[in-house]
């Protein structure tokens, strides 16, 4: 019987994968995860709530072409969430919203490593269930594969002590450059919280950003959890984000090293990586970091809780083929000038869910094993 788990890094080639949905989807309750995330202009703007129908079947439109080329193009067996709804309101001893997020994102919810899945210790309120849309997945993977590993992380409280509610929420101020210069977030340090976009995997080696979304102790847990396994967990920032949340939008492996010739990541030019980590993790490694082209479209969605560097969101289907959304040129001429073909899909419509292509796939299975990709920490 074969593994039906078993995903070590960003390239290898997909065989199965999950696909999120826009189905439900709200827009979340003012909270202070979900502020940090929001552009000074949308901050006392938003209204919490189901999401449009208009804007729902739009995304459902490049959703569903996503898949299509997923299945039939690139022959990845694909699997949907469950279709909960999300506007329901939350009431635990800690907190209490009104409504919660959607399944449009399900590399934040679930990690994969190796043969295991661990279902997130996330920071958002209104993503206090979201797993609970991919629950028939795992069930229906780990009564079938036998050597699937099915964790959740210790489910945190998201209790007001979690957070530092004076964070300076003007994404634009002084003093919150201050406050991410010094790696303090609007997350504290009280109890460990992690999200799966935050893990870049690169075999042996996991380069995990401590953001708004992974505090230290997330990474700490990280660290622990797998070591016996023999995994490196890394922790890395990029200063000049003023909204650091995952790391799928600022360094991206696109060529796996090999004996001849060094990998390569790309880098955000706006926001690279802080000196001190690049020096510890990648100096005398066989990686090379590239700054990524600039986006070719620099506006974004109103309440997209990303940047326009989503034009980086793309997803590996194998090492020679990437799925990059369709108006990125420069994107796209780029991986074309290393080798790797791109299939252009529109997707701009699903932005304002939460994520680009990336973000709204989490892989279940890519064909290869664990390497070391970093001989310098052999
Ligand atoms: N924080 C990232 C989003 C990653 C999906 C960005 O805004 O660029």
């Amino acid at each position: 019987m074969m593994d039906i788990v078993s995903s070590y890094n960003e390239w290898d080639p997909l065989e199965e994968v999950i696909l999120g949905i826009p189905d439900y989807a709200c827009i979340p309750q003012d909270e202070p995860a979900y502020r940090s995330k929001l552009d000074a202009a949308d901050l006392n703007t938003f209204t919490a709530g189901l999401r449009k129908d208009e804007t729902i079947q739009k995304a459902r439109v490049q959703f569903d072409n996503l898949a299509r080329i997923l299945e039939y193009q690139c022959n990845v067996k694909l699997l949907r969430p469950e279709k909960i709804d999300f506007s329901e309101s939350i009431k635990t001893p800690f907190f209490e919203i009104e409504n919660q997020n959607c399944a449009a994102c399900p590399r934040d919810t679930l990690l994969v490593i190796g043969n295991e899945i661990i279902e997130t210790p996330m920071s958002n309120r209104a993503r206090y269930f979201e797993s609970m849309a991919y629950r028939k997945i795992l069930n229906d993977i780990w009564e079938k594969d036998k050597n699937m590993l099915w964790t959740n992380a210790p489910k945190p409280t998201m209790a007001d002590s979690m957070y530092n509610l004076d964070f300076p929420w003007d994404d634009k101020s002084q003093e919150r450059k201050d406050w991410i210069g010094s790696f303090k977030y609007v997350t504290n340090e009280t109890e460990p919280v992690f999200d799966a976009a935050d893990v870049l995997r690169l075999g042996k080696d996991l380069v995990v950003q401590n953001s708004f979304t992974t505090n230290r102790k997330g990474i700490e847990w990280l660290r622990r959890h797998t070591k016996s396994r023999g995994y490196r967990v890394h922790e890395i920032h990029f200063p000049d984000d003023l909204s650091p949340v995952h790391i799928d939008c600022s360094l991206i492996p696109l060529v796996p090293p090999t004996k001849e010739r060094k990998g390569i990541l790309m880098n955000c030019p706006e926001r690279p990586i802080a000196p001190a980590d690049k020096e510890r993790i990648f100096s005398g490694s066989n990686w090379e970091i590239q700054n990524a082209p600039r986006p070719f479209t620099t506006t974004i969605p109103e309440l997209c809780q990303s940047s326009y560097w989503l034009c980086m969101n793309l997803l590996l289907v194998s090492p020679d083929r990437a799925i990059v959304e369709e108006t990125e040129i420069p994107t796209i001429n780029y991986l074309e000038s290393l080798g790797i073909k791109c299939i252009r899909v529109p997707f701009r419509d699903v932005y304002g869910f939460g994520g680009g292509i990336h973000c709204v796939t989490s892989d279940i299975r890519r064909r290869g094993d664990r390497k070391s990709y970093f001989p310098n920490f052999d």
